[in-house]
């Protein structure tokens, strides 16, 4: 299984933020936002990871995470000249999939909860199997989201996946509160798939239109993310300084740190203990490097 993280876009929306800087290496609380996605890829247990950003940005991404050997993974990196929708990402990364199937994040989303390995777990045996899996976060304005109608009538499927019955983009009278949130996994073959997705009304490739396509084949399935999990998405002033909250709150409550990649390589047995003792090293006497430093001594477990 092999993994995007789409870092790209323009940002107008956290402008002037944004004017010199990419969205994705503004801070959420302690560590740069794209921190929040790259975690989310490796607690699925994904390796072989491709960043896409914009011309300017991507050699700024590459300086602060290099090739990912400090994390135990492979990062490659492309640029996406324009922003031209969120499913040209898989015809860029035509390359890098292959004949594999590929999960999906964007750049600016942060998901947290206890037993989200297990979710992500579930959606990429699904995709591993020839589904297309996405994600549902209720949500007061559906509105303004891709909105995925499901059957609420099942209970207990083998892998918690509900059926869903419809997609559409920002609709004017949504079926359900339920929005398709940036994280999606899909089953060998996403790029010639994306290749047939026609640009809507603004110009883009929608990622609803290739989800629609999985649909109408009787491909997509998707897990809930109920109650104990958190999902934002950083785009806004607003949502960016919830999401600068949330971390804050749950590192204060908890004593410790989240979404640290180094320590999740650890934990995966992808990295050795010299190797995040030098990362601890690199992070100085900054609170991420004390709390790496922690998870050497043996202070926390898990
Ligand atoms: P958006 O928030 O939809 O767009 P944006 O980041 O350009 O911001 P704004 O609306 O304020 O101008 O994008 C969501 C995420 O997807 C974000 O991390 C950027 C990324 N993205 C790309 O990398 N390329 C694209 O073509 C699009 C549409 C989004």
């Amino acid at each position: 299984m092999k993994g995007i993280i789409l870092a790209g876009g323009s940002g107008t929306r956290l402008y002037p933020l944004t004017m010199v800087t990419s969205k994705q290496l503004l801070p959420v609380y302690n560590k740069p936002m794209i921190y929040y996605p790259l975690s989310t890829l490796m607690l699925a247990k994904i390796r072989d990871i491709l960043i896409i950003s914009t011309p300017e940005d991507t050699p700024r991404i590459k300086q602060l995470l290099g090739d990912g050997s400090a994390f135990g993974v492979n990062l490659s990196y492309a640029v996406q000249e324009k922003p031209e929708g969120i499913a040209q990402a898989f015809l860029i990364g035509k390359e890098f999939i292959g004949d594999d199937p590929c999960a999906m994040i964007l750049g600016d989303n942060i998901f947290y909860g206890n037993g989200l390995g297990h979710k992500l777990h579930d959606a990429k045996v699904m995709a591993e199997k020839g589904q297309a899996c996405v994600f549902g976060y209720y949500v007061e304005d559906p509105k303004r989201f891709g909105v995925m109608e499901f059957s609420r009538h099942e209970k207990g499927t083998e892998n918690g996946s509900v059926t869903v019955l419809s997609v559409e983009e920002k609709p004017k009278e949504p079926k359900s509160n339920y929005a398709i949130v940036g994280l999606y996994f899909y089953p060998a073959g996403v790029s010639e798939k994306a290749a047939q997705v026609k640009p809507s009304k603004r110009g883009e490739l929608e990622i609803t239109t290739l989800n629609d396509m999985y649909l109408q084949e009787g491909r997509l399935g998707a897990q809930l993310l109920g109650r104990g999990f958190t999902w934002m998405d950083a785009g806004t002033f607003d949502s960016l300084r919830k999401a600068t909250n949330f971390v804050c709150m749950i590192e204060q409550y908890q004593g410790m740190t989240i979404s640290a990649p180094e320590e999740i390589a650890y934990w995966s047995g992808w990295i050795d203990a010299a190797k995040l003792q030098e990362s601890a090293k690199r992070y100085g006497k900054s609170p991420y490097g004390e709390h790496l430093k922690a998870v050497l001594e043996g202070k926390i477990i898990l």
